[in-house]
């Protein structure tokens, strides 16, 4: 055997080796073994944003599904800023306010509750009285 010969050989040798071992990395189960943990944590952190998702601030609240009818007084709705409108309103509690535009209120005209929207949460709704409330006081 001559030298080039054997290089040859000990050449092929090596590849088929580096092709086994490659082969072997990428079996099913090896690959499942090294995806595994990785997919369920992303269907952990997935569901904890769900529950985190932040409240959408009360003045996005207010022009989004309050000012249709507070910023022009539609059907008798108090107007924002309209501070004597307001004042026997505000007199009843930021609380008892923010209930009745959950649940709804009549007075001389009718406040749909949450103003017809009902994917608000309570959060959100209270969050808007209170941004109508400081600009009308
Ligand atoms: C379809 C029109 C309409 C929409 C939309 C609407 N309101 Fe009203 N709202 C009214 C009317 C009318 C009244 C007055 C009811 C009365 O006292 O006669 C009112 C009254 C209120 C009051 C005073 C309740 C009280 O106890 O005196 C609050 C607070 C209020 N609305 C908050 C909201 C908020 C917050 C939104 C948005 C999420 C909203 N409204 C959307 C029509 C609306």
């Amino acid at each position: 055997m001559n030298k080039l010969m054997i290089k040859l050989i000990s050449a092929a040798l090596a590849f088929s080796f580096s092709l086994t071992v490659i082969a072997d990395h990428n079996t099913e189960e090896a690959l499942q073994k090294r995806t595994a943990p990785i997919g369920t944590l992303n269907v952990a952190s997935a569901e904890v944003e769900t529950v985190a998702a932040e409240p959408r601030d009360g003045v996005t609240v207010y022009n989004t599904a309050c000012m249709a009818c507070h910023a022009s007084g539609v059907a008798g709705a108090p107007m924002v800023g309209d501070i004597e409108n307001w004042t026997p309103r505000i007199a009843k509690g930021l609380e008892t306010l923010i209930a009745n535009a959950i649940n709804g209120f009549q007075g001389e005209g009718v406040m749909p509750a949450r103003g017809g929207n009902p994917t608000l949460t309570d959060e959100e709704v209270g969050l808007a009285v209170e941004h109508m409330v400081s600009l009308s006081q």
